[in-house]
């Protein structure tokens, strides 16, 4: 994806290993900056859903050098998440969360090198994920 896969990698190392529950961090920022979206996770258990956000973080950084299988996992991603009633805006607003709950756990070690990386990361994700 023409991206800083060694910078991504190594900033997501260093933040699971220093908070191995980023992803309830993740969900704590998001439901309070974004209230009305808490009603949409009724399905599964939090657990559940920070196992399976987890996941989804993980392949993708598995996968960032694999323009095919990030084209047609993120496609089918984004169509299950129609159905769940996710709106676009809604990517801008995990996004901002997402890189909230990040730089909180980096604290000192997070730079405006890796943000950006993570915003162009994170972009060319929705890209996809969106991608009629
Ligand atoms: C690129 C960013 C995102 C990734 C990687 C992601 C990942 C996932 C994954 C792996 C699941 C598990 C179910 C499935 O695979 O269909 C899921 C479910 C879900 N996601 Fe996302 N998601 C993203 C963006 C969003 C956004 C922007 C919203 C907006 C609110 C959202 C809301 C939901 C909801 C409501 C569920 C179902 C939860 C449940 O009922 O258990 N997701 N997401």
């Amino acid at each position: 994806m023409g991206l800083n896969t060694e910078l991504l990698r190594s900033s997501f190392n260093l933040v699971v290993e220093r908070e191995p529950a980023i992803t309830a961090r993740f969900y704590g920022i998001f439901f309070d900056r974004y209230p009305q979206v808490v009603p949409m996770f009724s399905r599964n258990t939090p657990e559940k859903q920070q196992e399976m956000l987890t996941g989804a973080l993980v392949a993708v950084l598995d996968h960032l050098e694999d323009a095919p299988w990030l084209a047609s996992t993120l496609r089918t991603l984004g169509r299950r998440h129609e159905g769940y009633g996710v709106t676009a805006e809604m990517y801008d607003w995990v996004g901002e969360c997402l890189l909230a709950a990040m730089a909180e756990v980096a604290g000192d070690d997070w730079s405006a090198e890796v943000e950006q990386a993570w915003v162009d990361a994170y972009g060319a994700i929705v890209s996809l994920t969106l991608n009629d």
